[in-house]
């Protein structure tokens, strides 16, 4: 006979001392069992967290056999009645440590194998196996309070938007191919043979269609798809928070933006964030931190001494300052002891970068330990020391590069060095505006100009006359934000009038044939009463990242890719039959299949 389910009254995690006396009914998984002195403990967990519940020989004969059947993931329903725990046996680690439940009766809701991994938050289990298993993963108290937060972020969103007269509106999944920044995900159509649907970069273009429509205030929580190399900060699948508003200029969308992020931060995890945030441009940002994403928890800026490198005799310095190129270093303060090998692996790690040495002074008391100070002379040791505000015990290291190159590998070094040396305060919410981006950047490879944020971006007013002239040095009325150096957010304020965005579609090198085929629509539409607008997109896997303290985006994603893009859980991407191709008229001239995830190295 099937036992009727007893009706919950209560979450496990939730009792405490005030429910002192109170007969519950709990519905939850078996985190463990034990058998002590006769009694059976059982540690019964759901959403809010674990209580001990104990069942006695003297009580329900029934419930008492079944308790010692019990094993891990077994699913339970309880009734019992909660008592303060013995004196010398509350558990101050668990927030339910004082009380315990007295069982007086058990169902066995359902049985359970012996899971593939402990499902505790501390266990050393490989992501993949994680991965595959997410259902049971996804009951760790870790992740379920990180896709609580994701709730409530998204939640309080909404509700900020909602005050703030924000319509919240859906657009295509299915839309036109029109690849700018990464590849697109096409999807074939049965209808249309030969043709195929792309699933959204973003929402751009349908939202500034929304403004021409006259919708004036827009946001989505949206789900973006870009095939793309992937890092742990990026998801083939991602979601943005996407807004866009009419008749704004820049300060409006970022003023906006931060009243916004106070209210999240505020009511989704209970953090003041300080506004409005500092903002810094694009110019200023490399120069002084090698990053268009600086990281302000910590100093260690890049100091340019290409004046002095310039007089010296170290040629590889002097070539390249005479050149116009960078030559800028980095104190490292303390940093005076690194061996021989830690010097290796740092130049190494500005190779990646493109950085082809990494020079360097450690400053030891009464003496330089350096290759390169022999090039220097007396006088010129002297005011480098000074403008690298050395003393005793810093150690100084420099790059000669082109700007590029120098200022990447200055700014990684700048933040490897923190995190090596723990400069960094973890609990810190750093925020800022980065902003006055170039608007265009010439890809060397191509042999052309492509858009830096996107070419729906409007140049700032007082550079517009050098547009066609000098693209080189037109900046954008586009803004990132960044926390704790990772950017969580970009926008701009767009283009709304036909001539200036064909003008930017020149510049693109996109033909006028090309430009109507990908974006007509867009064009046309700005000919019917285009509102000035501007908007921005967050990204919500990284802002519950960083939130979380996590170092993954996978770790707040409920059902995430591998690094290959695979679905472990699922097994997708998969194969399918010869059927549906032939209705979607594709001939398979594919290789042999191959299993979702054995790139990742998943050998099961
Ligand atoms: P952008 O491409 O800068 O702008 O994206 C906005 C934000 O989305 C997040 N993001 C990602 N998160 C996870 N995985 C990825 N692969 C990924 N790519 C981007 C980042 C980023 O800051 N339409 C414009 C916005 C606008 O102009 O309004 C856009 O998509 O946090």
């Amino acid at each position: 006979m099937v036992e009727k389910m007893m009706k919950r009254t209560d979450y496990c995690g939730d009792l405490r001392l005030k429910d002192d006396g109170r007969e519950v009914v709990l519905c939850g998984w078996v985190m463990r069992t034990r058998d002590h002195g006769g009694l059976i403990f059982i540690d019964l967990r759901d959403r809010q967290g674990l209580v001990q519940v104990v069942f006695d020989p003297q009580g329900d004969a029934e419930s008492f056999a079944l308790a010692e059947q019990v094993r891990s993931e077994y699913v339970l329903n309880v009734k019992g009645r909660v008592r303060p725990r013995p004196e010398d046996t509350a558990n101050e680690n668990l927030a339910t440590g004082e009380v315990e439940v007295v069982g007086s009766k058990l169902i066995i809701l359902n049985r359970a194998k012996t899971p593939p991994f402990y499902i505790e938050d501390d266990v050393n289990v490989d992501e993949l196996l994680r991965l595959r298993y997410r259902y049971l993963d996804l009951r760790r108290p870790v992740m379920q309070d990180a896709i609580k937060l994701r709730h409530k972020t998204a939640m309080a969103m909404r509700r900020f938007l909602d005050e703030a007269g924000f319509y919240e509106i859906e657009t295509p999944m299915l839309g036109k191919s029109s690849p700018e920044g990464a590849r697109d995900y096409l999807v074939p159509s049965r209808v249309h043979p030969g043709e195929f649907y792309a699933l959204p970069q973003s929402p751009q273009l349908f939202k500034q269609m929304l403004m021409v429509a006259g919708m004036d205030k827009y946001f989505q929580i949206a789900r973006c798809f870009r095939d793309e190399d992937l890092r742990a900060d990026r998801q083939p699948e991602f979601t943005q928070l996407d807004m866009e508003m009419s008749f704004v200029e820049e300060e409006d969308v970022r003023r906006l933006c931060e009243d916004m992020l106070a209210y999240v931060f505020r009511h989704a995890m209970g953090r003041e964030i300080p506004t409005p945030f500092p903002t810094i441009s694009y110019a200023e940002a490399m120069s002084r931190f090698g990053s268009d994403k600086p990281d302000l928890r910590f100093g260690m800026e890049l100091i340019d001494i290409a004046d002095i490198a310039a007089e010296s005799d170290f040629t590889t310095f002097a070539s390249v300052a005479k050149k116009g190129g960078w030559v800028r270093g980095i104190n490292a303060k303390g940093c005076a002891g690194y061996s021989r090998r830690d010097m290796d692996a740092l130049k190494d790690f500005v190779g990646v970068y493109g950085a082809r040495g990494l020079a360097y002074i450690m400053v030891r008391e009464g003496e330089l330990h350096s290759p390169i100070t022999k090039f220097f002379t007396e006088d010129q040791t002297q005011r480098l020391l000074q403008r690298m505000g050395a003393e005793p015990g810093d150690l100084l290291m420099f790059v000669a590069a082109d700007w590029r190159v120098a200022a990447e590998s200055l700014g990684h070094l700048r933040q490897e060095i923190a995190k090596r040396e723990g400069l960094i305060d973890d609990n810190e919410l750093n925020f800022l505006w980065v902003t006055d981006f170039p608007m265009f950047e010439y890809d060397a490879g191509e042999g052309r100009w492509t858009a830096m944020h996107h070419p729906f971006t409007m140049p700032k007013d007082e550079d517009l006359p050098v547009l066609m002239e000098k693209p080189g040095e037109v900046r954008a009325k586009a803004y990132d934000c960044v926390l704790n150096g990772v950017e969580l957010g970009g926008g701009s304020i767009r283009i709304h009038r036909r001539d200036v965005q064909e003008k930017i579609f020149a510049l693109l090198n996109i033909s006028e044939e090309e430009s109507k085929d990908k974006f007509g629509y867009l064009l046309d539409a700005f000919e019917y009463g285009a509102p000035p607008h501007g908007g921005v997109a967050f990204g919500l896997d990284r802002m519950i990242m960083l939130m979380g303290h996590k170092d993954s985006i996978r770790d707040v994603i409920a059902f995430p890719k591998t690094q290959s893009a695979a679905c472990l859980m699922t097994q997708a991407p998969s194969s399918v039959t010869i059927q549906q191709l032939r209705e979607l008229h594709i001939r398979p001239s594919m290789p042999q299949k191959k299993n979702a995830g054995e790139a990742d190295g998943n050998k099961e």
